[in-house]
């Protein structure tokens, strides 16, 4: 998506670790009009499948999920991080190893939202590693709903997570795809 490369190469920053920061405009501020963009453009990708909720994970898919949900309009549910292992069962959970933190948390959702009627669409900020979808993956098959899609705004192409799902067989549309990023001025997007 040309006008959310534009972006990211206009007000990113490239700090230590592979790390891209684009809070100016994605995950602490807000850009709403890009956001709409964004919902606009996840719409037609996936314009094929006959959505019923979209699933996102605490704290930064919230957001970008609820503006997305406008466009397909469906209710968005998120899966609640942190909560304990044994919280009952009442919710659906799933343990999601972060590589970036390296430490596991739990994730939970409430059976009373999500069902085997329910086609989802997995809508989040980022990919690196693939586990948050994992985890969401394995609470969407444990209610026996179905996943149609994952919709990512930015995927970093030179960690796993894109190439783990794909071969999994689930569909994964990326908005950007960034192959390199050694700095702002050189940063290679997929096409
Ligand atoms: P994974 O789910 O793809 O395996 O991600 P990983 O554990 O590697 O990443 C941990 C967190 O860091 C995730 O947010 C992910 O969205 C975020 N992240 C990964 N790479 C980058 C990056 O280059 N820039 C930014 N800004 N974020 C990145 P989180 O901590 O789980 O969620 P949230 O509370 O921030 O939403």
């Amino acid at each position: 998506m040309k006008l959310l490369e534009q972006r990211i190469a206009k007000d990113c920053k490239v700090l230590p670790g592979n790390v891209l920061k684009v809070d100016m405009f994605l995950n602490h501020q807000i850009d709403i009009e890009l956001i709409n963009e964004i919902g606009k453009e996840f719409k037609r990708l996936f314009s094929d499948c006959d959505i019923t909720k979209i699933l996102t994970i605490e704290a930064s898919g919230i957001g970008i999920a609820c503006i997305c949900a406008q466009y397909f309009s469906v209710p968005v549910l998120f899966a609640k991080k942190g909560v304990h292992k044994n919280i009952g069962n009442s919710f659906y959970t799933s343990t999601v190893y972060s590589y970036t933190k390296e430490k596991s948390y739990e994730i939970a959702v409430s059976k009373d939202y999500l069902s085997s009627d329910d086609r989802i669409l997995i809508i989040d900020d980022f990919l690196a590693n693939g586990q948050a979808v994992l985890g969401l993956k394995s609470i969407i098959e444990q209610a026996g709903a179905s996943l149609e899609g994952v919709g990512v705004v930015i995927e970093k192409g030179f960690q796993s997570g894109g190439g783990l799902l794909r071969e999994k067989g689930i569909r994964v549309e990326s908005l950007a795809i960034i192959d390199q990023m050694q700095d702002k001025e050189n940063l290679v997007f997929r096409h």
